[in-house]
């Protein structure tokens, strides 16, 4: 299918009434791909949004790089790029393994196109992060769930709380006109409804609106450490690594406090037989939350080298009343997964034996300072 400049064509062939004149920057910002052109020195001279939030790298430090400053390590050296320019031919390189600026391992999909711009040849590079994609797609499908999962619960908690009202005041009548004895049985009611009432409220959640202020991260993550030491069998040693460019930003640090203290309760219960759990904070660029790109996402990681989810409940790790332990709630993900809903977030978990990670993901919208 061919393409002609100004006209749009149907795959039919037909061509449509009309185009619309999209700014190419603005239209090319919007794509998951990360897409940019380097020149013959190999040095970047175009890049969209996506080129952050996929290499890892801050829009400021990726402006005049060369190719292979803008890893940490690739596999892929020079001589390809400037293969393609010399051929002027494009090709694709898959599964390419690099480390990012944010250390992480990741396999890359790579495309070259070289092209030709005022008598100059230059080279459009389109990286895709394979891992990412999949977990975007994975992270789409958890969070529909959880949504359906939710409003379940809730209606139901909604039709258990009201007739419990009136069941037990009821009960509550009845026992004036019965003599002691007969009492024990209202009694049974009255409790039996209040363990029914504090359930559902559970259920329901400590749902009052986020009261947003300006608040620092670290102080949250510093008082849930306080707190989980308070309460630490010994053979449990805390690290912590923060992220300082974090900057002071909008939430509602006492329900992000809760969250994370619920995450972190749980890698502790998961480390009956001791060992390490480290609370990191990191800052991330063009991330997508809930479909949504964001400049900038602060995100908190509780990492445990415990035993791992147990496989039977991954799927539905953060459906109410999933629970791995005996006597478990079952409550303390849900919980933590709404709270960071309400601040446009997200909790997204990874696990493995002797490997758990959860990731707290909080949008930054207002700051204090300028972003
Ligand atoms: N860090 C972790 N390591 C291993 N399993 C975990 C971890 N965090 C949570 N889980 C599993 O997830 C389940 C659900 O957690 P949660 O929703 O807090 O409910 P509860 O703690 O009451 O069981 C836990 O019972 C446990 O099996
Ligand atoms: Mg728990």
């Amino acid at each position: 299918m061919m393409v002609r400049e100004g006209e749009a064509v149907t795959e039919s062939g037909q061509q449509t009434a009309q185009t619309m004149a999209f700014e190419p920057q603005q239209l090319s910002d919007l794509l998951n791909t990360a897409v940019l052109v380097l020149n013959q020195e190999l040095q970047l001279c175009f890049f969209n949004a996506a080129c952050s939030q996929v290499l890892a790298i801050s829009e400021k430090r990726l402006s005049g790089q060369r190719f292979p400053e803008l890893f940490q390590y690739c596999e892929l050296g020079k001589e390809p790029l400037l293969r393609a320019l010399q051929q002027q031919t494009s090709f694709a390189i898959s599964d390419v393994q690099t480390i990012l600026h944010d250390g992480h391992p990741t396999l890359l999909d790579l495309y070259l196109t070289p092209f030709e711009h005022q008598d100059h040849w230059y080279l459009l590079l389109e990286i895709r992060q394979i891992e990412r994609q999949r977990k975007i797609s994975q992270e789409n499908v958890q969070q529909h769930q959880h949504h359906a999962a939710r409003e379940l619960v809730r209606n139901l908690a909604h039709e258990i709380k009201n007739p419990l009202g009136g069941l037990r005041g009821a009960a509550q009548l009845l026992e004036s006109s019965l003599s002691d004895e007969q009492k024990e049985y209202t009694q049974l009611i009255i409790a039996q409804a209040d363990r029914l009432r504090k359930l559902v409220d559970r259920l329901l959640g400590p749902y009052r609106p986020p009261q947003q202020q300006y608040a620092n991260l670290h102080q949250v993550i510093e008082r849930v450490y306080q707190l989980a030491q308070l309460d630490n069998p010994a053979a449990i040693h805390f690290q912590r690594d923060y992220d300082p460019s974090i900057p002071v930003f909008r939430f509602d640090p006492e329900l992000i406090e809760q969250a994370l203290l619920n995450i972190v309760r749980n890698a502790q219960q998961a480390l009956e037989q001791g060992g390490q759990i480290l609370l990191q904070s990191r800052i991330l660029y063009q991330h997508t939350l809930h479909g949504q790109r964001h400049k900038l996402v602060a995100a908190i990681k509780v990492i445990d080298d415990g035993p791992g989810i147990p496989t039977d409940i991954r799927d539905t790790l953060f459906y109410p009343m999933v629970s791995g332990k005996v006597g478990g709630s079952g409550l303390g993900l849900t919980i933590a997964q709404t709270l960071l809903h309400q601040h446009g977030g997200w909790i997204d978990c990874d696990s493995w034996p002797g490997h758990t990670e959860f990731t707290l993901y909080l949008p930054i919208s207002d700051t204090e300072e300028p972003l």
